[in-house]
């Protein structure tokens, strides 16, 4: 511990935000998060009793935001298919925390209601597109469009808004979708961010072909939407963003793999069987659950978060982008590996840990 500063990290970094799963299933199968052959019907997901129930969540939730975390975003999978979600938002709130939520926004039109009703702050919604064809291909689902739509209608109704929405971006996929998405939310208010398609775990057979970078995505929206950068809001922002000059709205990119930010980066990450990551492409985490179940003090748990915290070394993304260039430049690769020592080199999959 530091003084002036809190809990930081061995970088420096302070611990600030919570993101949360509360399930690792998922209604959706994204080619690049759940891709259908590696979660097909086979695929054991987490048994019920290996989750945490509402009341740990909500205990963990407490002894992070006593060491310094001021924002807690419930993710999945996808989070509104954890039966009685609301509850969980309810005994959140009172923590007075920036609460937010990401969701596929399949359930949402029912739930919008409910959740701003039991404190939810903010809420993302991701949509890769807007015409069902190139929708599908990318989510591998039953989903339509407009369901989704009706979501974030229920989401701006319920006094959500303005929301974020959150669009990956994957070569020869959906890139025709970064205008339309631009222009559909013209004047609504929300944010539209791109995000680089990521290596993150090892199921999605990424290819750095896939991607199409940040750079790229500006230079598309600008031959419609001229844009000026924006200010960040707080520092360990995740997306760079910028206005559209017609007065139209916010865009955002979110170029992990072209220009990480893992120099401020402030997230932790709690999965729904009660392990702490500290990195989206960590491969194995801290069990809190089991020194939970067995009777140990918020003191002692904090004392345990504390100690992984203060010795948290991470930044993947850094490392990828420079070994990218020692190696002369961005080249397609399979995943790349950047396991420490003794650590399992298997990386942990975005439907498990959330985004
Ligand atoms: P707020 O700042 O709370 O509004 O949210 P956010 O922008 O952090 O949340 P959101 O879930 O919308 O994050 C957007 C996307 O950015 C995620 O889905 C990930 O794809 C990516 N992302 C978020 N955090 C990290 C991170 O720590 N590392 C990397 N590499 N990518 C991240
Ligand atoms: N690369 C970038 N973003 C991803 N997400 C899931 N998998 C990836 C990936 N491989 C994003 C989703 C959603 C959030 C939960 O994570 O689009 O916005
Ligand atoms: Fe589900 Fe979100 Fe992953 Fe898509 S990105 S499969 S919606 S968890
Ligand atoms: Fe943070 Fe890891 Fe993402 Fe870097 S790669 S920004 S350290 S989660």
């Amino acid at each position: 511990m530091n003084e002036a500063e809190g809990l930081v990290d061995a970088l420096g970094r302070p611990l600030r935000d919570l993101r949360v799963s509360v399930t690792d299933r998922c209604n959706f199968r994204c080619t690049y998060c759940m891709p259908r052959e590696h979660f097909g019907r086979s695929h054991q997901f987490l048994p019920r009793a290996e989750l945490l129930s509402f009341e740990e969540i909500e205990r963990l939730c407490r002894v992070f935001v006593g060491l310094g975390v001021k924002k807690i975003r419930i993710t999945g999978g996808e989070p509104l298919l954890r039966r009685g979600l609301p509850q969980l938002v309810s005994m959140l709130s009172p923590l007075g925390v920036d609460l937010a939520l990401t969701t596929n926004g399949s359930l949402l039109a029912a739930l919008a209601g409910p959740l701003a009703l039991a404190g939810l702050r903010r809420v993302t919604v991701s949509l890769d597109a807007l015409d069902d064809p190139t929708f599908a291909a990318m989510t591998d689902g039953r989903t339509r469009v407009e369901e989704v739509l009706a979501g974030i209608a229920a989401a701006e109704h319920a006094g959500l808004a303005p929301l974020k929405v959150n669009a990956v971006v994957r070569k020869g996929v959906n890139e025709h979708s970064i205008v339309p998405l631009v222009r559909h939310f013209t004047g609504s208010g929300h944010a539209v961010r791109f995000i680089e398609y990521m290596d993150v775990g090892c199921s999605n057979s990424w290819d750095l072909r896939d991607i199409v970078p940040a750079r790229e995505i500006l230079r598309t929206i600008e031959e419609h939407f001229p844009l000026e950068p924006l200010e960040p809001a707080a520092t360990g922002e995740v997306a760079r963003r910028y206005r559209r000059r017609d007065g139209g709205g916010e865009i955002g990119v979110i170029s992990s793999v072209s220009s990480p930010f893992c120099n401020d980066c402030v997230r932790a990450r709690l999965s729904s069987d009660g392990k702490l990551h500290t990195c989206l492409f960590s491969s194995s985490g801290t069990d809190l659950k089991t020194p939970l179940r067995l009777g140990s003090s918020d003191a002692e748990l904090a004392g345990i978060v504390a100690s992984v915290w203060a010795a948290r070394e991470d930044r993947y993304s850094e490392l990828r982008s420079s070994r990218s260039r020692t190696n002369g430049g961005p080249t397609p690769s399979t995943p790349v590996q950047l396991a420490r020592p003794g650590q399992a080199s298997r990386k942990i999959e975005m439907s498990y840990i959330g985004g």
